[in-house]
């Protein structure tokens, strides 16, 4: 039997009405997390990201659709003026417990001390003041600011006042952490910090985590499922894999871009006269792979096979979950026929070839 995914948004709707404009923030959204997922939804400004994920707690709640967490409905709602099904107060308070949120600005107390933050969660918690206590401490333990417990948030760098919102964020035990753009105020270095943080979140203690960013480096580190948002709506989904590696979308690819750079190289390298200056023979392409394949015996392989040689002007590797993502711009020059059937070859070895630029008749 397959587990039932942790979180189940389906068809969601939501609609805002002001004065005279309705506007839709979420088009019909339908997403499944899987426990231990790191889900990675990306989008520009105002795509509909923040709507979409508060609407896993009922922080929003959607005009219709139907959400489902850890098996338990939360809200149903087949269209906007059909009777609706809603978890009662009481409950969604305890449930929202175990959903923790971090934020792009921290949203930390400033007039308590760190401790004072982490413990504020637990206000409603059934533990004894020693368990508390205990608890706290061993949260600023895990988010490595155990030494800053009697600090302020005013008196903390970005990256440790994001730490005290994780620790705060985890004090009820959750197992969903939804990251709304945490990493978005920060710098490269604290950045990777705080994701190496939410990966060993995951890793370790098998947190659920849904991350919302604009920026796919941050998912390209952690994440191992990828839905893009425009619009409203996800016009994209796949795993980390296949989002990199065959983007459907022209949305995608750009934000992909934003991470790898290759349209950069493409774009710079058609100026270059050996790209410019074509020659029959040669066509100016990109071979794109996932996994074991690797460029030297394909490249070597097209020579010795069909006498193709490949003139590499850009290559770049990344390390996606473990398996390697490359990615080559090359001239591929011989005679017809042979550049044909190597062009066969590579694709029966699955290289995504695309055609820049010459090839008109292959
Ligand atoms: N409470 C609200 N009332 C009216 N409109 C809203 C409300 N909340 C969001 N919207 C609108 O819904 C759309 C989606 O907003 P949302 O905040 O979800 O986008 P986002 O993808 O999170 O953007 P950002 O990256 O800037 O945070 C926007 O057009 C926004 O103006
Ligand atoms: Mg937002």
């Amino acid at each position: 039997m397959t587990e039932e995914p942790i979180i189940k948004l389906d068809n969601i709707n939501v609609t805002f009405h002001q004065k005279k404009r309705t506007i839709t923030a979420v088009n019909n959204v339908t997403v499944h997390v899987n426990r231990g997922d790191v889900y990675g939804i990306v989008g520009y400004s105002g795509a509909g990201k923040s709507t979409l994920v508060r609407v896993i707690n009922l922080l929003q709640e959607p005009t219709s659709g139907s959400v489902i967490v850890n098996n338990e409905t939360f809200f149903q709602a087949t269209d906007e003026n059909a009777k609706k099904t809603i978890i009662g107060g009481n409950a969604l308070r305890d449930r929202r417990r175990k959903i923790g949120m971090i934020f792009q600005h921290f949203n930390l107390l400033n007039e308590r001390t760190v401790t004072e933050n982490v413990a504020f969660a637990l206000q409603h918690s059934p533990l004894k003041d020693e368990e508390k206590k205990a608890k706290v401490a061993e949260l600023l333990e895990l988010v490595d600011l155990s030494d800053r417990a009697d600090q302020f948030p005013a008196q903390l760098s970005g990256g440790q006042k994001q730490r005290v919102a994780i620790a705060r964020a985890l004090a009820n035990d959750p197992e969903i952490l939804i990251s709304d753009e945490a990493t978005s105020a920060l710098d490269p270095k604290t950045t990777n910090q705080i994701l190496a943080l939410l990966k060993k979140l995951n890793q370790e203690f098998g947190l659920t985590i849904v991350l919302i960013t604009h920026e796919m480096q941050a998912v390209k580190e952690i994440a191992n499922k990828v839905s893009v948002m425009q619009d409203g709506e996800i016009i994209e989904s796949g795993s980390l894999l296949e989002i990199f590696a065959q983007p459907k979308e022209q949305l995608t690819r750009e934000f992909i871009e934003t991470a790898t750079n290759i349209d950069k190289a493409i774009e710079t390298i058609s100026h270059e006269a050996l790209v410019h200056n074509l020659k029959d023979n040669e066509v100016f392409a990109r071979l794109s792979y996932v996994g074991d394949t690797t460029d030297e015996p394909l490249i070597t392989g097209l020579f010795r096979d069909f006498n193709v040689t490949a003139n590499i002007l850009y290559g770049n590797i990344e390390i996606l979950q473990e398996t390697p993502v490359g990615s080559l711009l090359v001239i591929l020059s011989g005679e017809s026929a042979q550049l044909k059937a190597a062009l066969g070859t590579l694709r029966d070895h699955h290289v995504t070839v695309e055609l820049i630029k010459g090839g008109q008749s292959l």
